[in-house]
């Protein structure tokens, strides 16, 4: 029956090949275009299949209302037997006279592939999950004005049509990424909403919170109040690096369970996962300030949230029993805020100056029959592991490090971790996926987007010399000469932003725009249908998407 279908569409499309121009982003895996166009015209009736479950109806009922809200378009949800709705032909249906738009199930398909088939008639889409069908809805909103996908009414606009095409799509890898720093400077939780409807019309499904760091603690632990009465607050807005000194002014926020609660369905709507970060053992200076009488491994001295860029010394006393059982205590609440599988511990940059003059640390690396301080930080994060381990299926969380663990002897760890990879990525990824475990390449140059993209005058200071441009990010080739062996243990992809310099929301779309939309594609696009010309072109109408929806982008690439 599937041959059937396909040679029946490709026939339909074979001679017709771009009598249209369509600009969609990420590129589907395959595409044809058709002629013509199906036109939302009077009342269009959206039929499912009666067996469907209720998130593919939630699904659904967010699309009806996202296109009545944006358009004069009027949608009928019906449903029909689960027989009807298998048989692909078009004519059986349209004999029926009065469904325009079908949705199948066919539950051989994978999780977030869907079939898309527009004609001048009828729209088809086939998905198997609730994932393929959100993914069929947005590409159809990108094949219309882009008001649509914006999530707002464009009064100029007196006919809704979507172009005639044959798709059939699913994402290269399974993790498409986008990490932001909220340690360093707070945005709020509106416009991380902003962010999460930007990923998710690029098909995005990972947004990673990095939310504690030396400068700030970001989320409320209910055992532990002071992480956010002390460690969320800090003496300067900027900070401060060389000639730029600390402000003196108080500056800081954190997000309540309420507001993460909110985020959290507001993501899952959009099928975007949330992977939470808490970075210990290094880069805690904020959590050290707040409870220095267990994190810190000179408890006598004085400790204040970070007000300097870099990288602290202050890091957590992994030999301290308290501090293992703090660590044990802010996952278990983070399990319960983040129902999702995964959790970032951090790991990167954790200098063990404190840990070599610290009398408890020293018996405790003779305890573990190591000479090397990195050792303390696997040892910590292996009673970590277990904790989780030890958990009910349902609380069981996978866990994510930066790469440098990888510079200890990370056998007590074994293989069931997550590296991301970041500085020297594509060689720490290989490096991870020999050992056996999964890896995320985000490379720190290009996939850093917070960087400069280019040296327009209008491009606000950050770090980078502005050669990192929307071409150098959609050019770096993920998966590059890996052998066939190592490549399921290539999860995906993910850019990253880092806030030092940036205290600002609209600074932060301004870099992370378009260059997001090019990982993007890195991250579902085939490999061999990727070519940076080609997408140049299709990023063009994307100017007119940013400016509805209210972001801010940078400009180096708009003609
Ligand atoms: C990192 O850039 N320190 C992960």
């Amino acid at each position: 029956m599937k041959k059937t279908f396909l040679f029946f569409f490709l026939c339909l499309f074979a001679f017709t090949a771009m009598a249209q121009e369509i600009s969609l982003i990420p590129k589907p895996a395959e595409m044809h275009v058709g002629e013509g166009k199906f036109l939302f015209n009077g009342k269009i009736v959206i039929c499912y299949p009666e067996y469907s479950d209720k998130e593919i109806e939630k699904v659904l009922d967010n699309f009806v209302e996202e296109l009545e809200e944006t358009t004069d378009v009027k949608l009928k949800k019906s449903t029909a037997k689960k027989e009807k709705l298998q048989n692909w032909e078009v004519t059986k249906f349209s004999k029926k006279g009065d469904a325009h738009i079908l949705i199948y199930v066919d539950e051989s398909m994978a999780d977030e592939e869907y079939k898309l088939s527009v004609t001048a008639k009828r729209i088809d889409i086939t998905a198997a999950k609730p994932a393929g069908l959100f993914y069929a809805f947005q590409t159809l909103k990108q094949l219309m004005p882009r008001n649509v996908m914006a999530g707002v009414r464009d009064e100029s606009i007196n006919e809704w049509s979507v172009p005639c095409v044959f798709i059939v799509d699913k994402p290269r890898f399974s993790w498409r990424g986008f990490m932001l720093d909220e340690g360093r400077h707070f945005y709020g939780k509106e416009e991380i909403k902003k962010i999460i409807d930007v990923m998710a019309a690029y098909k995005m499904n990972r947004f990673h919170w990095h939310l504690t760091e030396d400068q700030g603690w970001r989320i409320e632990i209910n055992k532990y109040p002071k992480l956010t009465k002390v460690g969320a607050w800090r003496d300067s807005k900027v900070c401060a690096w060389g000639d730029v000194k600390p402000d003196g002014i108080r500056y800081g926020g954190y997000y309540t369970r309420k507001d993460i609660k909110e985020v959290v369905k507001y993501a899952k709507e959009r099928f975007i996962e949330i992977v939470p970060e808490v970075d210990i053992p290094g880069h805690s200076q904020a959590a050290v300030a707040s409870y220095p009488e267990f994190l810190s491994c000179d408890p006598q001295n004085p400790h204040e949230v970070w007000l300097w860029q870099g990288v602290s010394n202050d890091v957590i006393n992994v030999a301290n029993p308290k501090a293992v059982q703090f660590a044990k205590d802010v996952i278990d609440e983070l399990i319960e805020m983040f129902p999702f599988g995964y959790i970032h511990l951090g790991g990167d940059e954790c200098p063990t100056y404190k840990w070599e003059h610290n009398a408890e640390c020293q018996a405790l690396l003779k305890q573990i029959g190591s000479d090397k301080y990195r050792d303390l930080q696997i040892h910590f994060y292996k009673q970590l592991k277990d904790h989780v381990a030890a958990k009910p299926a349902d609380k069981q969380r996978k866990l994510i490090f930066w790469n440098e663990v990888l510079h200890g002897n990370t056998a007590p760890l074994g293989e069931d971790i997550t590296i991301m990879a970041w500085i020297g990525a594509d060689g720490a990824a290989k490096d991870a996926a020999m050992r056996g475990m999964n890896t995320i390449l985000s490379p720190q140059i290009p996939y850093y987007i917070n960087r400069k993209q280019s040296n327009l005058p209008a491009e606000p200071h950050s770090q980078g010399y502005g050669d990192e441009t929307v071409e150098r990010v959609y050019n770096y080739k993920p998966m590059n000469n890996i052998p066939a062996e190592l490549q399921p243990k290539y999860m995906g992809v993910q850019a990253n932003f880092w806030t030092e310099w940036v205290v600002e929301p609209w600074v932060v779309e301004y870099l992370m725009f378009p260059r997001l939309a090019a990982v993007a594609e890195a991250g579902w696009t085939p490999a061999e249908k990727r070519d940076y010309n080609d997408f140049l072109n299709r990023l063009q109408g994307e100017a007119k998407y940013y400016n509805l929806r209210g972001v801010s982008y940078g400009k180096h690439v708009f003609k």
